[in-house]
């Protein structure tokens, strides 16, 4: 039975890299789709050479749009894929639009859907990627958890418990995988940075999309370079709007294009503390032991913040937990999750196969 693996954006590559992997030591059939979501060399070729990705089967090109035309651009892309090939599973990760559009296809096709990163929830229904998470677990046959938290939420809705595994994180796979790559010296060299820095990524539309909110936010990331060093790899979203509010007007504030992984995580490694309003970053961060200031009311990874280096902060109080932050310095020792130990892509990939069996 073929294994149809959808990704389409930045976060879905490393979450997909230790998966393909291990399904192929088993000698399981697979293709993989790339819709297309993200399209910038930064922001997906860049992937695919640093992580050993498979060159896509197929490429759906559907690129930007709005939320219901990229959605659908991917449906009826994927529509076809799935007709011509007739997979015996679809494997869908995190929760982008391309995660919720193929679950959708897949389920009306009557093929079984593994979404990778299951039952994360923020409970927060403004955030577009809670929307996709609930569709996305509702319709998926395995639901492939990277954390208890998860389990319960899965759970508290009424998921069949047969379908639901606790298996680890397979982001973290690719991390523990890459992290002798991970050069902070040569990033502080690159960026001429010294022993302190700060490393922040911005991207969700709750800080960058609302001007009121991007002023709010370039305030705070001033406050922030006006203590230490700043390097900014800015996502394309909201490059534009932070711009007009002033973002890049700081000689401490260095704004860069996004980076390929292995030099992000190498200048993450190195740095003081990061700012962040990402979903993986505060899954690497904790990994790698680095003080994490998420920028959001909520996370739908709270292990990060009980087994991890995360906290939430306002974008009032950023400056002051950054002052607290530097002054304390990084700790010798934290906690991690519970198998977040660089063998998720095995256990899926032994849940998969077992399923094909069945
Ligand atoms: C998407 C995900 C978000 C994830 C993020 C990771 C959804 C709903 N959101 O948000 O959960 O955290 O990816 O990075 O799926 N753009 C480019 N080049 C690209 C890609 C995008 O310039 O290669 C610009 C376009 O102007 C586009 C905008 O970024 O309109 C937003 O892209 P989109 O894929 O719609 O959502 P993201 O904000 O990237
Ligand atoms: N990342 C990267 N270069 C950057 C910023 C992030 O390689 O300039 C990586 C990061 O290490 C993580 C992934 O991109 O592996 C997270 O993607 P993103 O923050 O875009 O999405 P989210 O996790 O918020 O959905």
């Amino acid at each position: 039975d073929l294994v149809l693996h959808v990704t389409g954006a930045r976060p879905n590559f490393p979450k997909a890299a230790p998966v393909i992997r291990a399904l192929a030591d088993l000698g399981v059939p697979q293709e993989l789709i790339h819709t297309g979501q993200h399209y910038d060399e930064k922001m997906s070729d860049v992937f695919f050479r640093e992580l050993g990705l498979p060159k896509p089967d197929v490429n759906l090109g559907v690129g930007s749009g709005s939320h219901a035309g990229q959605t659908a651009a991917i449906m009826t892309g994927l529509e076809e894929i799935f007709l011509s090939r007739n997979p015996g599973m679809v494997v869908v990760y995190g929760d982008v639009n391309s995660t919720v559009a193929a679950a959708l296809v897949a389920s009306k096709l009557q093929i079984p859907v593994a979404h990778v990163e299951a039952g994360l929830r923020s409970f927060d229904m403004s955030m577009p990627e809670e929307i996709n998470r609930l569709v996305t677990d509702r319709l998926s046959n395995l639901l492939l958890a990277t954390s208890p938290d998860a389990i319960a939420h899965l759970g508290n809705e009424g998921t069949d418990p047969d379908k639901i595994h606790l298996v680890g994180n397979p982001m973290i796979d690719t991390l523990l995988a890459n992290v002798d790559r991970f050069d902070a010296d040569r990033a502080r060299t690159e960026y001429d940075l010294g022993d302190r820095y700060i490393v922040a990524t911005l991207h969700r539309p709750g800080n960058v999309d609302d001007p009121a909110d991007a002023a709010a936010l370039v305030k705070a990331m001033h406050a922030v370079a006006d203590q230490a060093e700043i390097v900014l790899p800015l996502h394309p979203r909201g490059r534009a709007r932070l711009e007009a509010a002033g973002l890049f007007d700081h000689p401490k504030l260095k704004v860069i294009d996004p980076l390929g992984y292995v030099e992000f995580l190498g200048l993450v490694r190195g740095a003081s503390a990061v700012v962040t309003d990402s979903g993986g970053v505060q899954e690497e961060t904790t990994m790698l032991g680095v003080p994490c200031l998420t920028l959001r009311p909520n996370t739908e990874r709270p292990v990060t913040i009980t087994h991890g280096t995360n906290r939430l902060v306002t974008r009032e109080a950023l400056p002051q937990v950054v002052a607290d932050v530097l002054a304390a310095g990084r700790s010798e020792t934290w906690p991690t999750p519970p198998l977040w130990d660089g063998h998720a892509g095995e256990r899926i990939a032994a849940v998969i196969k077992q399923y094909l069996r069945d």
